[in-house]
């Protein structure tokens, strides 16, 4: 059909049957997945943490620097390997353009992992789960994990912080 033949006033025409049906269709799909969302925050087991706390880029610096000291057991690649008790607190610092520590934890103990940034905005992605997380300048992020499987999960930052921003890495290993 061409565009000239399409009669003029065509919007002032009643729907056909199908038309209806369609918008019935689309509409209650729109209210469904509305619906899910309320719904999957209540109900769903890997939802992002609600405990955050304002810091200072100096003081989560300094709080991150206390923790390495008291729990370090090696280092892997110039980075410091801390090992920390289970149910504790534990810090990882994202700065340009790495991740700092490497955690070595305990699969099956919790940990309050306190996520932040000291100087711009970073992407905590966990591989090969894919959990993606932000550590944010002046923000303690709290979040509240219990490894279940070992093995070596790399940390990178998906969130452009400058020009080493591809290489910005880390691990977590669980044991
Ligand atoms: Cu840090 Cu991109």
């Amino acid at each position: 059909m061409s565009i000239s033949a399409i009669k003029p006033g065509w919007w002032q025409q009643p729907l056909h049957k199908d038309e209806k049906i369609w918008i019935w269709v689309a509409f209650t799909w729109c209210i469904l997945i509305t619906l899910i969302m309320p719904w999957w925050h209540i109900y769903g087991d890997q939802n992002p943490s609600q405990e955050y706390y304002k810091i200072t880029t100096e003081a989560f610096d300094q709080l991150t620097d206390k923790f390495i000291e008291k729990y370090k057991v090696g280092e892997d690649e110039g980075l410091p390997v801390v090992e920390p008790p289970p149910n504790s607190d534990i810090f990882l610092r994202g700065e340009q353009w790495q991740w700092t520590p490497v955690l070595k934890l305990k699969a099956g103990s919790t940990y309050r992992l306190h996520l932040s940034s000291i100087d711009t905005l970073h992407g905590l992605s966990i591989y090969p789960i894919v959990m993606n997380f932000e550590a944010v300048p002046g923000y303690d992020y709290v979040l509240t994990m219990t490894p279940g499987k070992p093995g070596v999960y790399n940390i990178i930052c998906n969130e452009f912080c400058g020009l080493g921003h591809h290489a910005m890495s880390g691990k977590i290993i669980v044991e």
